[in-house]
């Protein structure tokens, strides 16, 4: 039987096509109809997902009824899902499809799985265990406690888009004082020990971004100036209570579950300061790479299948075919220090991992500033290191062997041989590579240590600021004759 799975009328619509537990295909609307966090699904995204089978039967991600009592609740009722026609249709929760995503693509047994996001229908957090072939909730708690509201709304304060820039806010962090507004903040996300659990009873009285204290505080609560330090005070507050408010909430999750295996899903699992933390608590960590609604269409297809499904890496999306362009990008890297790269199939996720990059040379201090040059970017926004599997150990204070999908920020132990993928806590979002996971970006990685004795290269997402990744062989084209810089991949490797 082959499955569809459909997430749309959110943020971040995606669909993905399963058949007997094999992954067909899963992608993100954006790449397709160049719409950051489209929304909407389109022909083209259906089309690139129908060479690869016909769908059976559609797996929605939410449960319309409910969600649309919580859409009357706040004043918009005119919402219906979107699906395709003659295709019969099964309804799983939001947060069910979260779980799903999460449990059926790990390689557990036996875990609690943990999902965290802004809101579903109405669940906001939720407890669930897995066992076998099967998950059950355990805990649910409902707006207005949560975590992704909490996180968004202060988004919105520092004058960034909520649902789509936490991670700018995160990466801000490291530059601020937590101490100047901790009160203020944590005052707004108490401990769940002092709520005895009653999440109900109005914890915020704020929603998206009105929070009074800190309009006192700066005077408005849109500060324009990029560079006021208390935005980045501000950002080191909240990623400080909300990393707190967090360790609670997990070590609740096991204490009821009793289990040592962690599942992480929703939006939230995509904090990579936060989520190292959690090694503290548990023995094995399963964040799906697309942990945030874009991978609910994934989670809704698992969990009508109901079976694990064989997760072997992100590569599902649009192809760009021809040989991965090893050579030349390491003539590139070599001649340049900097090389682009769009080959094979894109990646079902929010980071790009070799399949959609930018890569660079991390020895060098002054490549940030070029690629943030070809990024337009803010400048204090730290870049990601891709290192051999095999030297992470010894050139990161790794929490565990591998971290193929940049979900932890993990110390670096030479920041001064690799600055341009060290952040200002000295922290990098570090992917392990092996020769599983990408061959080619392995041997890639091994040639590139052997011409220069370190195993680590700069990896960022081929995108200008605020556009979705590189798609397919005419973004190429366009990307190239636009800003006049080599792509290689597809018909340049030829
Ligand atoms: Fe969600």
């Amino acid at each position: 039987m082959i499955i569809l799975g459909v997430n749309e009328t959110s943020h971040d619509a995606s669909v993905s096509l399963i058949k007997d537990g094999e992954i067909l295909f899963a992608a993100h609307a954006e790449r397709y109809s160049k719409v950051k966090n489209d929304w909407y699904n389109n022909n083209d995204i259906y089309k690139d997902a129908m060479q690869y089978g016909t769908p059976d039967v559609i797996a929605y991600y939410e449960k319309p009824l409910w969600k649309k009592t919580r859409l009357i609740f706040g004043g918009a009722s005119d919402w219906k899902p979107r699906t395709l026609p003659d295709i019969p249709v099964k309804y799983f929760t939001h947060h069910k499809s979260h779980a799903a995503a999460g449990y059926y693509t790990s390689k557990f047994n036996d875990a609690v799985i943990v999902v965290l996001d802004a809101i579903g229908e109405w669940n906001t957090s939720t407890i669930w265990i897995g066992e076998g072939n099967n998950i059950k909730p355990v805990k649910k708690f409902d707006y207005p406690f949560s975590f992704g509201l909490f996180y968004s709304a202060f988004t919105k304060l520092l004058d960034l888009k909520p649902n789509e820039e936490e991670y700018i806010m995160m990466g801000m962090a490291a530059y601020g004082n937590p101490d100047r507004y901790f009160e203020q903040v944590n005052s707004y996300f108490p401990s769940i020990k002092k709520q005895k659990y009653n999440f109900h009873k109005g914890i915020y009285d704020f929603d998206w971004g009105i929070i009074p204290c800190m309009v006192g505080e700066i005077g408005t609560p849109y500060v324009k100036e990029w560079f006021d330090q208390r935005k980045f005070d501000l950002a080191a507050a909240v990623q400080k209570v909300y990393e707190n408010r967090l360790i609670e909430f997990m070590q609740y999750a096991k204490s009821i579950t009793g289990k040592t295996n962690l599942v992480f899903m929703g939006g939230c699992a995509l904090n990579c300061s936060a989520n190292t933390k959690l090694w503290d608590i548990f023995n094995n960590i399963w964040i799906m790479p697309n942990p945030g609604d874009a991978g609910s269409s994934l989670g809704a297809a698992a969990a009508l299948y109901g079976l694990h499904i064989n997760w072997k890496n992100p590569y599902l999306g649009t192809e760009i075919p021809g040989p991965w362009p090893r050579n030349e990008v390491l003539q590139e890297l070599k001649k340049n220090k900097i090389a682009v790269v769009a080959s094979g199939r894109a990646e079902y996720g929010p980071r790009a991992l070799g399949n959609r990059s930018i890569l660079a040379d991390p020895r060098d201090p002054n490549i940030k500033d070029k690629v943030n040059e070809i990024k337009q970017r803010e400048k204090f926004r730290p870049f990601a290191p891709i290192v051999l599997e095999h030297f992470a150990n010894e050139w990161f204070d790794m929490p565990t062997r591998s971290t193929p999908y940049m979900q932890y920020a993990i110390r670096c132990k030479y920041p001064d041989r690799i600055p341009s993928v060290v952040h200002a806590d000295g922290t990098s979002r570090v992917q392990t590579v092996n020769e599983y996971d990408h061959p080619e970006l392995h041997m890639l990685l091994r040639q590139w240590y052997w011409e220069t004795g370190v195993p680590v290269l700069l990896n960022t997402s081929l995108n200008i600021k605020g556009q979705p990744l590189l798609n397919d062989q005419n973004d190429i084209i366009e990307w190239q004759n636009r800003y006049n810089t080599k792509i290689y991949g597809g018909n340049n490797v030829l």
